[in-house]
């Protein structure tokens, strides 16, 4: 079975590729530096001839507001233009688990914009919406840092392995088309102030979590379950302890890493 995955060289993309090229299948990396742009459409027709599947794990290269909106509006638009006409029977996309409640950032008005336009296609379709991913968990602390201290909101939060997210997105894309959202996520719920403070710690980082009703996630106000999948989300293996444990073995502790 041939699959593009278009963004396939990203953290999402590559290991979906792995996984698939493991499992015997034809799993084609779509991504600029391999020929294939969803932007300007370079290389898209040749890659999509006789694709089963295509996976969009693209991201924005620039989070600003009016940038990423055009980029996964343009991006969406020309991929469904070009599976269209090669005769693709299923569209799969990444996007967000609370989208629609996180509209506050102009970075989730484009992941609502994406899924609206894929929803309104003639092409069956699967959209995924993943948590935060384990690997994010320092950026979420990076992007909330002020001094030495990380504020952030006790909300809850059940992030999930990178590996976990592409071993999903694999299982979906080999079905059948749901034309519908389903949801994945971690095995484990926390609190997210309560989460960050064990990976700076595990990580040596010298910063403060203040735990912060009132503090913003990513400058948006969420409340206790705006980050959390519904009941029957499909749940990944691996615990963040565990992930945690492997992490921190494999990166030399270099106190704090960046703001
Ligand atoms: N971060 C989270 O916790 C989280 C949670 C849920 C869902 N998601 C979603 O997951 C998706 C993938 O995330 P990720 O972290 O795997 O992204 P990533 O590592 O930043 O990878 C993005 C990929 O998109 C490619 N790309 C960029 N511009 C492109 C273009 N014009 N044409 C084709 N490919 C292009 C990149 O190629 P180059 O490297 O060559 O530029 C790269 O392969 C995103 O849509 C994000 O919204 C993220």
């Amino acid at each position: 079975m041939k699959i593009v995955i278009v963004g396939g060289t990203g953290l999402i993309g590559s290991k979906l590729v792995n996984q698939l090229r493991e499992r015997g299948h034809e799993a084609v990396a779509a991504a600029p530096n391999t020929g294939v742009n969803s932007i300007t459409g370079e290389g898209l027709a040749d890659a999509l001839k006789g694709a089963s599947a295509v996976v969009d794990v693209t991201n924005s290269p620039s989070w600003e507001d009016a940038a990423v909106l055009k980029f996964f509006e343009t991006s969406t638009r020309n991929l469904l233009a070009h599976e269209a006409a090669a005769g693709v029977g299923h569209h799969v996309a990444l996007s967000v688990v609370g989208t629609d409640r996180l509209l506050e950032s102009g970075f989730f008005r484009a992941k609502l914009a994406q899924e609206n336009l894929i929803k309104a296609s003639s092409i069956p379709y699967s959209i995924i919406r993943a948590t935060q991913f384990f690997e994010f968990v320092k950026k979420i602390a990076d992007l909330s840092t002020e001094g030495n201290k990380v504020r952030l909101p006790p909300v809850l939060f059940q992030p999930m392995a990178a590996d976990d997210v592409a071993t999903a997105i694999g299982r979906i894309a080999m079905s059948s088309p749901v034309n519908a959202t389903v949801e994945i996520g971690g095995p484990e719920q926390f609190r997210l102030d309560e989460l960050i403070r064990r990976d700076l710690a595990a990580r040596k980082d010298p910063r403060e979590v203040i735990s912060d009703p009132h503090a913003r996630y990513y400058g948006i106000q969420v409340s206790e379950r705006t980050l959390v999948p519904n009941d029957g989300a499909q749940l990944g293996e691996t615990r963040f302890e565990d992930w945690l444990n492997q992490s921190t073995k494999q990166v030399p502790m270099t106190g704090r890493q960046g703001a």
